[in-house]
C-alpha cells in the first residue's frame, strides 16, 4: 500500500452494512482523521436510526442522516422519468441516479463540517464508484477522494468479517445488507447482482425478490390505478395530488401486488465487465408506461421521435455517472422542453406482472378525432394523400420504372 496523504475529516457514505462499517473503522486506523458518517434515506426502507448508532460505536465523530425521499424522486427520478430512460432495454436505472444525490449532499456536509476528504463503499469492479467519483469532481474538484477498496488489501468477505470481529465491530447476519448478493435498494428500485446470481445460466434462487409477488402469488384480480401527469411529472393517484415521494411510495405498494417490474439480464458496465442484475422496479415500471401514453396524444411525432433516438445517450450518459456533465444538462433542457404539455391521465390496469394502458387524455392534446374519424370526411380531404404518395413515389418509379 502507498503512503496515506494527509487527511483531517472524511465524510464517508455510510450504509450501517457490514461494508462501510468496516469501511469507518479502517479510516480512522488508517489516516488517523476524524470520519463523520453520512446516512442517507432514498427510501430504502430500512431503519436508519440503528445505523446511526452503529456509526458512533464505530467511532465515527459526527452521524448526518438525512431524509432525502422527495428530493431524490422529485429531482432525480422524475427528470429521468421525462426521457423514458431504460439502460440496455431493462434497467430503470434507480440505483445509478442515487449515487449523485448521495454524493452532492456528501460534498455540501464536508462543506459545513470542514471536511477535506469524502469515501464511500463501492467496491472497484463496479459502476458506482465511477458515479461518486465523478459527481464528486464536478462539485469540488478540489476535494480528496479516498477510495478503501481501491486501497486496501480486504478483498474476500471473510476477510472483511475478521476485521469486523478484530475491531468488536457488529455485525448484523439478519440485515437486508448481509444477504448472498450485493443489494442496493431505494424508492425506484431494489437491485441483486453477485454471488449466487453471477451464473447467468443458472435461474435467480427463490427468495431473491423481496420487493413484489411472484406472480403465482400476486392477486388474482386485476387493478386500475389512474395516474395524472402535470408538465411530464406524475402528480396524482386516481384523483388524489401525491407528492413525489408518497407518489412513489404508493404506487410501489399497489404495484408490487400484482407482481410488476421484475426483470432478469445481463448488462454491460461502465468498465467493461458484463454482468448479471436483477432488477425490481414495481412503481417506476408503470410510471414508464403511463408517461408514455400521455406523451402519445401530445407530442409531435416528429419531436417524439427525435426523443425517443436521444434517450439511449441520455440513458447511457446517467448510467455512466454523468449527471452533473454537461450534455446531460444539455439533454435534459431538451427533454424538459418537450413536456411542456404533457399533462393528462392515464388509466392502466396491472394484472400478473403486466401493466396496459386502458384509456388516456391529455388537456393540450394533439389529437384530434375530427382527422382520424371516418365518419367525418369534411376534416381531412382524402384527395390530398394523393399528391403526397404520388411525389414521394418519383424516385420509385424512376429507380425501377422503364427508360
Ligand atoms: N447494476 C446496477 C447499476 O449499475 C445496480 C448496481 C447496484 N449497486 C450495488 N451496490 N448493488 O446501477
Amino acid at each position: 500500500m502507498s503512503e496515506p496523504h494527509e487527511i483531517k475529516k472524511v465524510v464517508l457514505a455510510y450504509s450501517g452494512g457490514l461494508d462501510t462499517s468496516v469501511i469507518l473503522a479502517w479510516l480512522k486506523e488508517r489516516y488517523s482523521c476524524e470520519v463523520v458518517a453520512y446516512i442517507a434515506d432514498l427510501g430504502q426502507g430500512e431503519e436508519l436510526d440503528r445505523a446511526r448508532d452503529k456509526a458512533f460505536t464505530i467511532g465515527a465523530s459526527e452521524v448526518y442522516v438525512e431524509d432525502l425521499r422527495e428530493e431524490f424522486a422529485r429531482d432525480y427520478v422524475f427528470p429521468v422519468l421525462r426521457a423514458n430512460a431504460v439502460y440496455e432495454d431493462g434497467y430503470l436505472l434507480g440505483s445509478a441516479i442515487g449515487r449523485p444525490l448521495i454524493a452532492a449532499r456528501q460534498i455540501e456536509i464536508a462543506r459545513r463540517t470542514g471536511a477535506d476528504a469524502v469515501a464511500h463503499g463501492a467496491t472497484g469492479k463496479g459502476n458506482d464508484q465511477v458515479r461518486f467519483e465523478l459527481a464528486y469532481q464536478a462539485l469540488n474538484p478540489d476535494i480528496t477522494i479516498v477510495t478503501p477498496w481501491r486501497e486496501w488489501d480486504l478483498h474476500a468477505r471473510t476477510e472483511l468479517l475478521a476485521f469486523a470481529a478484530e475491531h468488536g465491530i457488529p455485525i448484523d447476519r439478519t440485515g437486508a445488507a448481509e444477504r448472498p448478493y450485493s443489494v442496493d435498494a431505494n424508492l425506484v428500485n431494489t437491485t441483486y447482482e453477485g454471488e449466487l446470481l453471477e451464473d447467468p445460466a443458472v435461474a435467480a434462487p427463490d427468495g431473491v425478490f423481496s420487493r413484489t409477488r411472484d406472480l403465482l402469488d400476486a392477486a388474482d384480480q386485476p387493478e386500475s390505478v389512474r395516474i395524472g401527469f402535470r408538465g411530464g411529472d406524475p402528480v396524482s393517484l386516481d384523483g388524489e395530488q401525491r407528492s413525489p415521494a408518497e407518489l412513489f411510495a404508493q404506487l410501489n405498494e399497489i404495484a408490487s401486488r400484482h407482481g410488476v417490474g421484475r426483470i432478469d439480464m445481463v448488462e454491460n458496465r461502465i468498465l467493461g465487465i458484463k454482468t448479471r442484475g436483477v432488477y425490481e422496479s414495481p412503481a417506476a415500471t408503470v410510471l414508464l408506461t403511463a408517461h408514455r401514453a400521455v406523451e402519445a396524444m401530445v407530442l409531435d411525432g416528429e419531436v417524439a421521435l427525435l426523443k425517443r433516438e436521444l434517450m439511449p445517450r441520455y440513458a447511457n450518459l446517467v448510467y455512466r455517472g454523468l449527471w452533473f456533465a454537461p450534455e446531460r444538462h444539455m439533454l435534459q433542457a431538451a427533454i424538459d422542453h418537450s413536456q411542456t404539455d404533457v399533462t393528462g391521465e392515464v388509466e392502466v390496469s396491472l394484472y400478473k406482472g403486466n401493466v396496459t394502458v386502458r384509456s388516456r387524455s391529455a388537456e393540450r392534446s394533439r389529437y384530434n378525432r375530427g382527422m382520424v374519424t371516418f365518419e367525418q370526411p369534411a376534416l381531412f380531404d382524402q384527395h390530398h394523400p394523393e399528391g403526397y404518395i404520388r411525389m414521394t413515389g418519383l424516385r420509385l418509379r424512376a429507380t425501377t420504372g422503364a427508360s
